[in-house]
């Protein structure tokens, strides 16, 4: 395939049906991504399988084993190279669209740290290429974020989505958020659907969902609009 994911976590069961459902577990299925699920405890040296101990300096939480970590990294290695090591920490550089962009466009075998308790020994960081948050809060643990990156990236591996739903003209992708989509009834609630959309008019239809996707961004996160690439016309109709 020409990406794959290896999830090294002490919850695999968390991310099974990531792997294996919709769209994610279809290109499993098609040979266009691999999603490998690992459990940290299966290279813990001891008979309790603990992958854990408690933090020098005390205080509370337990810190997963650097040698550990280690050891899993060179079993992955030994099945295939491993291009990229990614620590899932919410101390990383944010993951945008444009991340997801670059590692779709990359490929290879990535390998993702997934965190539980306080995190781990911070001689990790000489084990991996990258740490990355999801975003500006706290989760349990870095599973959850898992998903997330393997759904966003994903989907941009060529022949993942069907021709119907090509993300060019993706919310981020674009610069713009999404305009927005109607289907029937053609009237629900006493609400019915623009005219424009039932009028054939293709370059009528076109002009109002980019006057529609600049609108809403303009609303909701104006602070994408100076990075969207915006035509001149865009900005006469933002001035309308
Ligand atoms: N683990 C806990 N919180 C996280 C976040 N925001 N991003 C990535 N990994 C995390």
């Amino acid at each position: 395939p020409a990406l794959t994911f290896s999830v090294l976590t002490l919850f695999p069961e968390l991310l099974r049906p990531f792997a294996s459902e919709a769209l994610l577990g279809k290109a499993q299925a098609r040979g266009l991504v691999d999603v490998r699920l690992h459990d940290l405890r299966d290279w813990a040296a001891n008979k309790h399988h603990k992958v854990d101990d408690t933090p020098y300096g005390g205080g509370a939480g337990m810190v997963i084993r650097v040698d550990v970590v280690a050891r899993a990294l060179d079993a992955l290695r030994a099945e295939r190279p491993i291009d990229e090591v990614v620590m899932l920490t919410p101390a990383g550089e944010t993951f945008r669209q444009a991340t997801a962009e670059a590692w779709a466009a990359q490929g290879g075998h990535w390998v993702i740290l997934c965190g539980r308790y306080e995190g781990f020994d911070a001689r990790v960081e000489r084990l991996v290429t990258r740490e990355v948050s999801i975003g500006d809060f706290v989760m349990m643990g870095g599973e959850a974020a898992a998903a997330c990156i393997m759904e966003a990236v994903s989907r941009l591996v060529p022949g993942v989505l069907g021709a119907e739903a090509s993300h060019q003209d993706d919310s981020f992708s674009s610069g713009l958020l999404d305009y927005p989509e109607y289907t029937r009834p053609p009237e629900w609630a006493g609400e019915g659907v623009p005219a424009v959309l039932q009028s054939g008019n293709h370059a009528a239809i076109a002009a109002w969902r980019r006057a529609q996707a600049l609108g809403k961004t303009y609303q909701r996160r104006p602070d994408l609009l100076p990075t969207a690439g915006l035509t001149p016309l865009d900005s006469a109709e933002l001035l309308r």
